[in-house]
């Protein structure tokens, strides 16, 4: 069996919503001291909904495939709803990835919350 999927490497290789947001209202960047890898991403909050969002993630090829697909699973998502997304789920949407990968799946789901929480604190909203 191949080490990683087809959708991994789909991602890897062809990675949705890399770049900036200029007037993005919630920002998020975190890192794995270990491994050094840093992901960023932006979001675009209007009316409890991500309207959109982008990320630059300067780390591997399983961290930039877990942005692109957490990327593309909150897209047009409710605040509420967003919370509530773990690595697990963003592991799982790209058909699993390697038990000692799993770490950079989880940078997805931190980086999003860290982008949620300075929503929060530069709107004065709570989610
Ligand atoms: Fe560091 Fe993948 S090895 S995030």
């Amino acid at each position: 069996m191949a080490l990683y999927s087809e959708k991994v490497m789909d991602h890897f290789r062809n990675p949705r919503n890399v770049g900036v947001i200029e007037d993005a209202n919630g920002i998020g960047e975190v890192g794995n001291a270990k491994c050094g890898d840093i992901m960023k991403m932006y979001l675009k909050i209007e009316d409890d909904v991500v309207q959109d969002v982008k990320f630059e993630t300067f780390g591997c090829g399983s961290a930039i495939a877990s942005s692109s697909m957490a990327t593309e699973l909150i897209k047009g998502k409710p605040v509420s709803e967003v919370m509530k997304l773990t690595n697990k789920a963003v592991a799982e949407a790209l058909d699993g990835l390697p038990a000692y990968k799993m770490h950079c799946s989880v940078l997805a789901e931190e980086a999003i919350h860290s982008a949620l929480e300075d929503y929060q604190k530069r709107t004065g909203k709570s989610i």
